[in-house]
């Protein structure tokens, strides 16, 4: 629909320089600039690296995505960038650009939570977000259980990892059967040829007494890097599509069981998965199975809306408008470690009784937050 706010997200919290473009809840474009080649022989991404390649495709990124979108900047009802958290010197890129922007075209500038993003990506997909809805997020920087009533004000985590991400440790057990980085992918890939139940290797924090929506991961981690060992030191072959299976269905085991008992206990018949691990094949097709069986109706985006995209940041920026969330200050910083429990970075300045975003088209520039 026309009236519906026109949003330009900007996304550089690691290693993707993503812009996305939505209407409402509706996907105009997403162009993703990634340099996950130039991180691949050191393994990890190099923040330094990331900054640089954010520097350079910035601009031309931008004038994809409005290319694509066949929207004039000027069109726009706001500009929203991920603040955090991430890399603090590739969040400042984005940050730095989102402002400039915004300051120019004087539009609103929305500073918002990465792992908000993650979630509200999905209204691109599904539509309008259940209230309240359950996600499961899951990216190389986090997992974490957490329940919204309303993506644009109130998350509440209910359980996270203790030690790795799901996806550090796909990464990590790529890397230690030498498959090269990023490890989701590629261990999705060999998983398929292989046999899950090859290897029971251990499920992390499922003991009775154990907190039932935490995670962990670092044992399950040592424990295929020893098995891999055992084998290697006695000059036996590696079975890769079999260790990448059973270590895959131990991660998702875990955490579909948990995010199923967790919609239980609160009485939530909806479960939203997110974040780059939700890409993941096996992933997908077993909370399918398990939420089919317990009456939840599951909402995964598309893999490509479920690793970082500039989509998800405008998607949460258009819900942001469409609330009439207050936009963030002129002064607004990129914060590495933004908490989950703050969808956005709501100006100080701002005065919400003149928040509505029909009266921001009518500001100037300079006071647009005051
Ligand atoms: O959300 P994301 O793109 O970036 C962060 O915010 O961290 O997630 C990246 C993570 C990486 O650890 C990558 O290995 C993992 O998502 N990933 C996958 C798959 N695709 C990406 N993990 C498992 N299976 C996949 N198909
Ligand atoms: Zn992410």
């Amino acid at each position: 629909m026309a009236d519906e706010p026109l949003v330009l997200g900007i996304e550089t919290s690691c290693d993707e320089t993503g812009v996305g473009i939505v209407r409402g809840h509706t996907l105009l474009a997403d162009a993703v600039a990634s340099s996950v080649d130039e991180h691949a022989r050191y393994g990890g991404v190099v923040p330094e690296v990331a900054s640089r390649a954010h520097l350079e495709a910035m601009v031309p990124t931008i004038e994809r995505a409005l290319k694509e979108a066949g929207v004039a900047a000027s069109d726009l009802d706001g500009i929203a960038v991920t603040a955090g958290p991430g890399l603090a010197g590739a969040l400042l890129v984005g940050v730095s650009a989102a402002k400039a922007y915004a300051y120019a075209l004087g539009k609103p500038l929305y500073g918002v939570n990465h792992l908000a993003s993650h979630i509200c990506v999905d209204q691109l997909e599904h539509g309008a977000l259940p209230e309240p809805t359950m996600a499961l997020l899951v990216s190389g920087g986090h997992s974490s259980l957490l329940l919204s009533s309303d993506i644009t004000s109130d998350v509440r985590p209910l359980g996270a990892t203790i030690d790795d991400a799901a996806g550090e440790a796909f990464d990590k057990i790529a890397r230690v059967l030498n498959l090269g980085f990023p490890g989701g992918p590629v261990i999705d890939r060999y998983a398929r040829e292989g046999d899950a139940e090859a290897v029971a290797f251990p499920r992390g924090l499922t003991g009775p007494r154990d907190a039932p929506y935490d995670f962990s991961f670092s044992g399950l981690k040592t424990a295929v890097a020893r098995w891999i060992e055992a084998r290697r030191n006695a000059g036996e072959e590696v079975p890769v599509a079999d260790v990448a299976a059973s270590f895959q269905e131990a991660v998702v085991d875990v955490l579909t069981r948990k995010a199923v008992r967790a919609c239980r206990d609160e009485g939530v018949d909806h479960l939203m998965i997110g974040g780059g691990v939700a890409a993941n094949s096996r992933l997908r097709a077993l909370a399918g199975e398990r939420c089919a069986a317990a009456g939840i109706t599951l909402r995964v985006p598309r893999p490509k809306l479920c690793t970082d995209n500039g989509a998800m940041v405008a998607a949460l920026g258009a819900e942001m408008v469409a609330r009439n969330r207050a936009p963030s200050d002129w002064d607004l910083s990129a914060d590495s470690s933004l908490p989950v429990t703050e969808p956005h970075v709501p100006g100080t300045s701002h005065d919400p009784a003149h928040g509505t975003h029909d009266h921001v088209h009518e500001t100037s520039a300079g006071n647009l937050h005051g």
